[in-house]
């Protein structure tokens, strides 16, 4: 048993939570990173996860006690969810601080990070440059945004790996989108689009108070998007001074331990895309070699339940 591995000697035991059939290459990492530790660690699906008020235990599976685990690495709480899975969800993760467990990402941050509108709208009062930007139900105040940006970008509120955003130029094309994407009851989200200098962004990946790793991504050929999973190559990157202090700020104004930022380099200066509160670091391991597994599991540590 390490050092790192006792709080207060008490052995700490990590309870790492996914959604889906099972644990993704991420949640692996994790994984492998506890074992080499030898933390005791406990992999579940969010929905076999139950909390509970007035009762013997707060939080349990149908077989095993939850209230002597000592953090979170909290992953997914899924993608798609009625209201009242994401209600239970969230609430799920909030008793848990409340009962002194850390969860990381803490479920605020993970939540205003999932919602890409809200975490940009706080950042803009934060003074952090973020691209112009509407979230609306009105079809022609869509059109109208799309005509005077003259080329936008339209994204599903909640998305990731660059699935689903479009690129458009033409009103009346975007026009059909969007009508289409209100006809599914969902929103719509419209952006200036931000050229690249290089046909390149960034993404820093911060854990606590610094910039582990940080990487360029260069978009495909005829392609604008610069995700590892659109077919970006990558390299690694030196972040200025400047960028690493934004990378830094812009996790902490959204009460995230451990973020990856995609920002873009304007004629005029850094814009921030993105922040995201749960990371994949694929492509940034093989670009850059660094694994930030080991990173965000002794920071979760250094907050462990005493
Ligand atoms: N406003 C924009 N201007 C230029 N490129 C954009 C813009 N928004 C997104 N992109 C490109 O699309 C990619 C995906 O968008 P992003 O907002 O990061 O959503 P996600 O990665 O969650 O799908 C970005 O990494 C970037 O390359
Ligand atoms: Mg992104």
């Amino acid at each position: 048993m390490s050092i790192n591995d006792l709080v207060q000697g008490k052995k700490l035991k990590v309870l790492i939570v996914y959604e889906g059939k099972r644990p993704n290459w991420a949640c692996m990492e994790l994984i492998n990173e506890l074992k080499v530790r030898g933390t005791t660690t406990i992999v579940l699906p969010v929905t076999r996860i139950t909390a509970a008020i007035n009762f013997e235990k707060a939080f349990f599976t149908s077989k095993l006690s939850l209230d002597d685990i000592s953090g979170v690495l909290l992953r997914s709480i899924g993608l798609i969810l009625t209201d009242d899975q994401f209600m239970r969800r969230t609430s799920l993760f909030k008793h848990m601080e409340k009962n002194g467990i850390p969860v990381m990402n803490p479920i605020d941050g993970l939540r205003k990070a999932r919602d890409k509108y809200m975490s940009l709208c706080i950042l803009s009062r934060h003074k952090i440059p973020v691209p112009q930007t509407i979230i609306t139900e009105d079809l022609v105040t869509a059109y109208q945004a799309v005509t005077r940006l003259k080329v936008a970008v339209i994204k599903p509120l909640i998305g990731s790996r660059g699935f689903g955003s479009v690129k458009v130029e033409d009103p009346d094309v975007a026009f059909r989108i969007m009508k289409t994407i209100l006809s599914f009851g969902q929103t719509l989200y419209v952006q200036e689009y931000i050229p690249k200098k290089n046909d390149r962004d960034i993404r820093a990946f911060v854990v606590g108070d610094s910039v582990i790793a940080s990487m360029y991504r260069y978009a495909p050929v005829n392609s604008w998007k610069t995700n590892v999973a659109q077919g970006a190559k990558t390299e690694p990157c030196k972040l200025t001074d400047e960028l690493t202090e934004l990378a830094i700020k812009v996790t902490k104004i959204l009460n995230l331990w451990y973020s990856g930022v995609d920002i873009v380099e304007g004629e005029n200066g850094p814009f921030v895309l993105e922040v995201n509160g749960a990371p994949d670091w694929r492509g940034l391991r093989e670009a850059t070699g660094v694994n930030p597994a080991p990173f965000i599991v002794s920071y979760l540590i250094s907050r462990a339940k005493k």
